[in-house]
């Protein structure tokens, strides 16, 4: 098959390419062999390209980029299980290998193509959706009734955790972005404030105005250091704080724990792609249980961003690392 290589091992977007003669993928034990139609692409396979990527990579995961993508059942290993049959349109997320044209993946890391949804639009929703529910649900623990802060909420990530915020009856939604365009898009997604960090307005004094001093119950972080001060003062007694990112950078200067204490705020973190097959088929069930049916109705958006042909998978790099992007950049895999 082919696959996207970057030339030497390492570099910038444009050592990008697309290999021949790459061995395809073998469907072993419970895994799922899917021809990819399409794949999403996310900020760690910058990091990957340029072989820096902040965690120990699994086995599983392999020398080729991509964690999310969408395409067609073509063979099945032998101990599946589950209702996936050849032919059927699928979507998914792997530990790597999408930037190709075949993926091998565990079947709990799949789900069926809603006919609401084409090829392009399902690619970019799993490594996006999965994260925003984990910070929302399962690690942020939001119940309805309760007021967020989501970060860098233009951002793939932060879309998905206003809308999942949204439906899961969070009473005031409150998000920052770096344009008034990105703001309106929040708000156009359900959040009841948008700060542009850009405008000069400090969002921390616009959650204390608007909460009467009392803070929110959940902040999903996406930007790190030159947040976490005013995230201090914008979290409300016995809050949660999750951190998903550190865009800004994750060395934060004159940190008192008292800050913590003194609200008793809860500071956590969490990843995906590290996480356990189990673990991730257990944010794929959430997922299917408590988002799916708003994207199938419409009520939940996908935003795609722009849709590249995977022959110019070097320019989707590039106006990633632009951070002009509103939402899922995509490559669409040819068969030949
Ligand atoms: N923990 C996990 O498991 C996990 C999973 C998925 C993604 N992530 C991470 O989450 C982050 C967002 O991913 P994504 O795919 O949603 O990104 P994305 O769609 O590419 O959007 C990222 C946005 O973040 C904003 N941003 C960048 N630098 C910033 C800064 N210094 N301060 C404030 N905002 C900044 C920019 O928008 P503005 O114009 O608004 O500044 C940028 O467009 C990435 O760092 C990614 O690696 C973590």
């Amino acid at each position: 098959m082919k696959a996207v290589g970057v030339k030497n091992g390492k570099g910038n977007a444009d050592a990008l390419f697309i290999e021949d003669g790459v061995p395809d993928p073998v469907p072993t034990s419970n895994r799922i062999l899917v021809r990819i139609k399409a794949f999403g692409l996310n900020r760690m396979d910058i990091m990957q390209r340029e072989d820096r990527y902040p965690y120990p990579l699994l086995p599983e995961s392999g020398k080729i980029m991509g964690v999310e993508f969408s395409g067609i059942v073509e063979n099945k290993g032998p101990d599946c299980s589950g209702d996936f049959q050849v032919g059927d349109k699928v979507f998914g997320l792997a530990y790597g290998g999408a930037y190709a044209q075949k993926i091998a993946v565990s079947e709990k890391m799949l789900m069926h193509l809603p006919s609401t949804l084409s090829f392009e639009e399902a690619a970019g929703i799993p490594e996006t959706s999965f994260t925003a529910i984990q910070a929302v649900h399962l690690v942020g623990n939001l119940q309805p009734g309760q007021s967020v802060l989501i970060h860098a909420g233009a951002s793939g990530v932060g879309q998905s955790a206003i809308q999942i915020a949204k439906v899961g009856g969070a009473s005031t939604i409150f998000t920052t972005a770096g344009s008034d365009e990105k703001c309106d898009l929040c708000r156009s997604l359900g959040a009841d404030f948008a700060v542009n960090y850009r405008s000069g307005e400090d969002f921390s004094e616009v959650v204390k105005r608007e909460t009467n001093g009392r803070g929110v119950d959940l902040i999903v972080d996406l930007v790190g250091r030159d947040y976490f001060h005013r995230n201090m003062s914008s979290a409300a007694m016995d809050s949660r704080m999750v951190l998903v990112a550190a865009l800004s950078g994750s060395k934060v200067d004159d940190f008192d724990l008292r800050a913590l204490l003194n609200k008793r705020i809860w500071l956590m973190a969490t990843t995906l792609r590290t996480r356990a097959a189990d673990y991730q088929g257990q944010l794929r069930d959430l997922f299917s249980e408590k988002i799916l049916p708003h994207i199938k109705s419409g009520e939940v958006k996908t935003t795609v961003d722009k849709v590249f042909p995977w022959t110019q998978v070097s320019d989707a790099h590039k106006r990633l690392e632009s951070n002009v992007n509103a939402g899922k950049i995509i490559c669409l895999v040819n068969d030949d």
